[in-house]
């Protein structure tokens, strides 16, 4: 079981190769919805530094908002069953919405997320994920915009966590698999 003594492996994104991808997203994004408005809906708490570069570098009208989804099961590894723990008031009809993601393994969250949300009645509904794990795809979510696409890793940092922790860490790692217990 990974804890505070869990090995870090090297780095895999730094700030700065984050920071390129993210305006370059947001070029794309700009480009798709010009003259638009785009509600930003970070999923929490994985995507807040994702989140974070993507408002700052979008030069579309954008307003934010959070959500946060959880499966029954293991704190790291989806069980694929989800539900919405944190959905926010904000009227979500004929808006443009972006789902702010962190990352991308069976596509199971998403896939349930964009499911629940189609049902109040957004003119569109996209995804944008700072990484994706194709390797662990269980469904045929697909995302509308990714930064990285990653191997089959556990993955820390920069948002994402191992039981909490290592979510401050201000670019890209991931924990030796040996520490990872898989449930
Ligand atoms: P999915 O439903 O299997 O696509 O999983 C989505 C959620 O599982 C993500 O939003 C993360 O919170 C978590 N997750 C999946 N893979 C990793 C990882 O490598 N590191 C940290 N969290 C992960």
């Amino acid at each position: 079981m990974a804890g505070k003594n869990a090995k870090l492996g090297k780095v895999l994104y730094t700030q700065e190769d984050i920071t390129r991808r993210a305006k370059e997203i947001c070029k794309q994004i700009d480009k798709d919805y010009e003259g638009e408005e785009v509600l930003l809906l970070g999923t929490l708490k994985g995507s807040i530094m994702w989140m974070v570069d993507i408002m700052k570098y979008l030069t579309v009208d954008t307003s934010i908002d959070f959500i946060t989804a959880s499966s029954y099961g293991s704190s790291s590894f989806s069980s694929g069953v989800v539900k919405i723990t944190y959905e926010p008031n904000v009227n979500m009809y004929n808006k443009n919405v972006i789902i702010i993601e962190d990352i991308v393994d069976t596509g199971n969250t998403l896939k349930y997320l964009i499911e629940k949300l189609e049902g109040r009645g957004p003119k569109s509904i996209k995804v944008c994920s700072m990484l994706n794990k194709e390797a662990r795809r269980k469904t045929d979510f697909k995302a509308d915009y990714v930064g990285f696409e990653i191997d089959d890793l556990f993955v820390v940092g920069y948002g994402l966590d191992f039981d909490q922790k290592y979510r401050d860490l201000p670019y890209i790692s991931y924990l030796d698999a040996e520490d990872v217990e898989k449930l």
